[in-house]
């Protein structure tokens, strides 16, 4: 379907109370829960593992949406298949056999997705619109919360929807997502939209409402 999904991003919670964060932005009207997975090496910041999502799967009743900035991936699919992830997405530019590893999460019984940064063209993934269930635009570089969006990749998320035709695939768009930016983002036909600070920013786990304001005012 083509309604608009909210996914949070869990790098912008507190990473002391992730649980109760994750509750509360459900509660508060998140559709997916998108939690990013970085290396140290794939890009420049490090989070946590397939430990920490099976700690969080119990607190998300709905889709884990798990964004792996990991290289390589392969060796880890089946820990966070196994963590309980609904989709893994994976870099095109994190491995030389991207095909395979789509296949990989596939057979694990899990939504195959797959992200692109923003110098990557789009032209990247046409071979894999048959195999995914998502595509995630990047609308920063990966790394980082609260960065600023990269105008340039509109054009990117138009050319992406009109390549995917009819096929039953989402376009998420991840990256400096917020009231000025997500109605431009949906017209160029993005249906799944990441949002951290923009979520997170003036609320807590114990004092919620923020957080349904702001999922409301994306
Ligand atoms: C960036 C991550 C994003 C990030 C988005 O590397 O993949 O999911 O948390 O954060 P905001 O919405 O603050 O740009
Ligand atoms: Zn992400």
């Amino acid at each position: 379907d083509r309604t608009l999904k909210i996914a949070p991003s869990i790098l912008a919670a507190d990473f002391a109370n992730f649980g109760a964060e994750c509750r509360a932005v459900e509660a508060e009207g998140a559709d997916w829960v998108h939690v990013d997975v970085m290396d140290g090496h794939f890009v420049p910041n490090l989070t946590f593992g397939p430990a920490m999502c099976a700690a969080l799967r119990p607190h998300i009743a709905g889709v884990m949406d798990v964004h792996l900035m990991i290289a390589p991936v392969d060796p880890y699919l089946e820990a966070f298949a196994k963590a309980g992830a609904d989709n893994i997405t994976v870099h095109v530019e994190a491995g030389p056999h991207i095909h395979r590893t789509l296949q990989a999460i596939a057979a694990l019984g899990k939504t195959p997705g797959v992200a692109i940064n923003p110098g990557t063209p789009v032209e990247a993934v046409a071979e894999l619109l048959d195999l995914v269930g998502l595509v995630c635009v990047m609308t920063v570089n990966p790394g980082f919360g609260g960065q600023g969006f990269i105008e340039s990749q509109l054009a990117k998320i138009a050319r992406l929807r009109q390549m995917i035709g009819d096929r039953p695939v989402h376009v998420e768009v991840d990256g400096g997502i917020s009231a000025a930016t997500a109605p431009r983002v949906a017209q160029a036909g993005a249906d799944v939209l990441v949002a951290g600070a923009a979520v997170f920013r003036g609320g807590s786990a114990e004092h919620p409402s923020a957080y349904g304001a702001n999922i409301r005012a994306i």
